[in-house]
């Protein structure tokens, strides 16, 4: 069996680490993991996720050591892999991304449009400060982001660091799930033509075991629907393609689910801030020495499941395939070399390798590349604080309707995240 020295989770005070320790634990006769380091800002945070991971570890019989640590270059230093899952500004920022858009009804989201927008640039100052410390103290180590937005967080750290940096979402381990179900077969029995950015994306393909079965699953949309899939099925037939993803309704349906924002009692962020402190009552309590079935309230489903496949094919030298954030390098015939994509790759000890998927169809193409558009104007702006490139981030983002839009709603969010934007604010 394999050993892996140490892996390092950044913002591991989060309330998902004890889904992602889950994932070594279903694994541990896989892999041996010497140390597990959380490092977090919060302290007492910190304190209560690490004390349940300490006791999820000790209760599974695994010899892991767990460190608990406030000191950022030493967290770092001599990892193998470090899992970045960090929220700058936390939910009270997240609320206010929500929230301020759909004053000028536009929806507001942690990933999409320009709650998306400011949660980059929030992020951006901080991660590099970390990927800077990780080209010193941890040069070789694999870098797995799973900081939202995950796609322009990975096209930041690609473009413009030395990291070995991979992005990873859940969505696609989840849509795996769905045909498992569908056609009742294993996912290593499924092949999928999974096409696009992070967060908007398309399957063009399903095949099961080698076979072509993406007209059925259109028309089992048509039919009777698939568990736990819901898109319109005219919409689907309309596309011929498959979309994947619930972020894709925000584009779709834009007018509907300003609509729904404006009806709901709480915006996701608020409903996120309560769920988080029940977690973290209960992760305090001494008793638990599992992963609550509660954490299924958040989005975040077989998030451990991709982390850990994603972690063991590198340290195992597999070279399978797996659907992961990466450079573009010319597979996505229609998107720029540098850009991030979300397709299928080949992972293994060598790194990250794309398939080449050809052009985008032509229903989706428009919209797949208006929002690379957005998100490549979001990671320069990000990184070097140019209002200008701002300005042309929320203008070329398909949900801004006008440059007057555009304009007022930067300068009101610039400002409310004045604390968080240093690039901006020098
Ligand atoms: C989904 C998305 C993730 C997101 C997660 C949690 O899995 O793909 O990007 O972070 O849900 O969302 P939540 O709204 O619970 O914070």
């Amino acid at each position: 069996m394999k050993t892996i020295n140490k892996i390092t989770v950044i913002g591991g005070g989060s309330t998902y680490t004890p889904e992602l320790v889950e994932g070594f634990i279903t694994h541990k006769e896989d892999i041996t993991l010497n140390e597990l380091v959380l490092f977090d800002i919060d302290n007492e945070r910190l304190n209560i996720v690490g004390g349940l991971v300490k006791r999820m570890i000790e209760h599974a019989g695994l010899s892991s050591q767990v460190v608990l640590t406030l000191d950022r270059p030493a967290a770092i230093e001599g990892a193998n892999f470090i899992v970045s899952q960090i929220r700058v500004g936390g939910n009270k920022a997240r609320i206010r991304d929500e929230e301020i858009p759909l004053k000028y009804n536009i929806i507001g989201q942690e990933t999409t449009g320009p709650g998306g927008t400011l949660k980059a640039w929030r992020t951006i100052p901080v991660v590099l400060d970390i990927a800077h410390e990780v080209e010193k103290y941890a040069p070789n180590a694999w870098f797995v982001n799973f900081t939202n937005p995950s796609g322009i967080i990975t096209e930041t750290l690609l473009n413009h660091t030395q990291l070995n940096a991979v992005g990873l979402c859940n969505n696609p381990i989840n849509f795996f799930a769905r045909m498992s179900r569908l056609f009742n077969v294993p996912d290593k029995e499924i092949f999928l033509e999974w096409i696009g950015l992070n967060h908007v994306n398309w399957v063009r393909k399903v095949y099961i075991q080698g076979q072509d079965r993406t007209s059925e699953v259109i028309d089992q949309v048509a039919k009777d629907g698939v568990p736990n899939y819901s898109f319109d099925a005219n919409l689907v037939r309309h596309l011929g393609v498959i979309p994947n993803n619930s972020y894709l309704k925000y584009y779709y349906f834009p007018e509907k689910k300003v609509e729904e924002a404006k009806l709901a009692e709480k915006t996701r962020g608020e409903v996120v801030l309560e769920i988080e402190k029940d977690l973290l009552t209960k992760y305090a309590n001494l008793d638990l020495k599992i992963k609550p079935p509660e954490l299924n309230l958040r989005g975040g489903a077989l998030y451990s499941e991709a982390a850990i496949r994603l972690i063991l094919s590198i340290a195992l030298d597999k070279r399978d395939i797996q659907i992961v954030d990466t450079l573009n390098n010319g597979a996505i015939l229609d998107l720029p070399y540098n850009a991030s994509v979300e397709i299928p790759c080949v992972i293994g000890a060598h790194g990250v390798i794309p398939l080449q998927m050809g052009n985008l169809p032509k229903t989706i193409r428009n919209l797949c590349q208006s929002v690379k558009s957005w998100e490549s104007w979001t990671v320069e702006a990000g990184v070097t604080g140019s209002r200008d490139a701002g300005l042309s981030a929320f203008m070329s983002n398909p949900l801004v309707p006008s440059y007057t839009v555009a304009h007022d709603l930067l300068e009101e969010m610039l400002d409310a995240n004045r604390e968080f934007l240093p690039q901006f604010f020098k």
